[in-house]
């Protein structure tokens, strides 16, 4: 087996001590929207656990894109708490980077006061009627953007990962499904890609010349109707022109193919138990395994698409979805890729790399069951493996998915 994983690399402007990234994979350990002391322990683990860059998640870079109580909102006044978070991951030794986007259609008006659209359709999955946004708005959201990159980089962070993937705003507008506007925003690909590429210029504009941006995007929305990868390619080609570091290459849509992203199946009645929501409860008790569909699961299930992209594009590409095997990982970087990035097996285990490294083990003890995400919803993250007060029925049933 090769030994790419644990060598040095550039990502842009930032040395990383080897070549795994933590994914940003929405904590929930924000409460008031604000960073918490478990955010700060959580990430300065991963780090001792040898990473060599950690991603904190899905923070919002205006009120009108939060989606969760629970979830970071960009503010000045953040900075200091920022900082802290950021000296105590760097103290272990990693880079960090922070995720930023705008969730769109998937915004809870309660905390976030509106819920915005390119073109307002009912959201099943919030549920939300979204009103469609006006360029005015479109205007300010891409000016968050820009005021978001200087507080990230006020705040000591190595890079920056825009979310332009997964059914959030940015990629609403590139996804011919949400966007149905008859504007310079809507129609034609480049009409759709405009958001994006505004947004990316405000973020260069404002990022610190010693900081990484790094873009997360779709290879395919994952259901018939959204972006494919022939979209994906001219997608990788502009934010190739606007200069950006890396690519993050996933996919799928959280209002619509949300298990395209992670795959497996959702434990439904466990996510109904957690939400606080009485109407939300009832709904994903009965409806969820019809609204949520499974997708199967396989080790680097991206791989095909990602080598696609990967023979077209020249700029660093990260991969993620699905790694959990030394022997994997290795196979992935040898195929071409620069980095690699994994949220499950890390939220299993925060010392998973240096474990990997020292030969502790070869593989994670994840198995993909997805309890996280179904507590995510509505508390922090957590694998059910170390919840210690998990009723029995739930424990047999999420270790009977982990043996199938
Ligand atoms: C609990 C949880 C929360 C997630 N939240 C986000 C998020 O906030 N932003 C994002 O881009 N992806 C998010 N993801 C997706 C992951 O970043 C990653 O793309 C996906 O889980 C596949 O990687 P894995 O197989 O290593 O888990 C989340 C995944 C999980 C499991």
């Amino acid at each position: 087996m090769k030994n790419i994983l644990f060598t040095e690399a550039k990502l842009g402007p930032v040395l990383l001590r080897n070549r795994s990234i933590r994914s940003a994979a929405f904590e929930g350990m924000c409460p008031g929207n604000k960073i918490s002391d478990d955010l700060v322990n959580y990430h300065a683990a991963v780090a001792a656990g040898g990473i060599g860059m950690t991603t904190v998640a899905y923070a919002s870079v205006s009120r009108s894109g939060l989606s969760f109580p629970h979830q970071l909102l960009l503010t000045r006044e953040e900075v200091p708490a920022m900082r802290r978070l950021t000296d105590a991951i760097h103290k272990e030794g990693s880079a960090a980077a922070i995720q930023i986007g705008h969730c769109g259609l998937m915004a809870k008006k309660s905390i976030s006061g509106s819920c915005l659209s390119p073109s307002g359709r009912f959201n099943l999955y919030g549920p939300t009627w979204p009103r469609t946004i006006s360029q005015d708005e479109i205007s300010a959201i891409v000016k968050d953007f820009g005021i978001a990159a200087k507080i990230v980089g006020d705040s000591g962070f190595d890079a920056i990962e825009v979310h332009a993937g997964h059914g959030y705003l940015i990629s609403q507008f590139l996804s011919p499904y949400t966007n149905k506007r008859k504007d310079q925003y809507g129609g034609s690909f480049e009409n759709r890609s405009r958001f994006m590429v505004e947004v990316i210029r405000e973020v260069m504009k404002f990022t610190q010349p010693n900081m990484a941006v790094v873009v997360k995007m779709n290879l395919r929305d994952g259901f018939k109707g959204g972006m494919e990868l022939d979209e994906a390619i001219k997608t990788a080609r502009l934010l190739e022109q606007e200069g950006v570091h890396a690519l993050v290459l996933s996919g799928g849509f959280v209002s619509r193919a949300p298990m395209y992203v992670m795959r497996g199946s959702m434990p439904v009645k466990i996510m109904a138990h957690y939400m606080k929501n009485q109407w939300m409860k009832i709904g994903v008790r009965w409806f969820g395994r019809f609204i949520i569909k499974p997708e199967p699961f396989s080790e680097a299930y991206f791989l095909d698409d990602a080598l696609k992209m990967r023979s077209v594009v020249h700029l660093p590409l990260v991969f993620v979805g699905g790694l959990k095997s030394r022997a994997v990982i290795e196979d992935v970087l040898a195929k071409g890729f620069d980095f690699v990035q994994m949220a499950r097996v890390l939220i299993n285990d925060p010392g998973f790399i240096d474990k990997l490294r020292t030969g502790e083990i070869d593989e994670s003890l994840c198995c993909s069951s997805n309890y996280c995400i179904a507590k995510m919803y509505s508390h922090p993250m957590a694998c059910f493996q170390h919840e210690k007060n998990l009723p029995e029925k739930w424990r047999t049933g999420l270790e009977k998915k982990c043996q199938s």
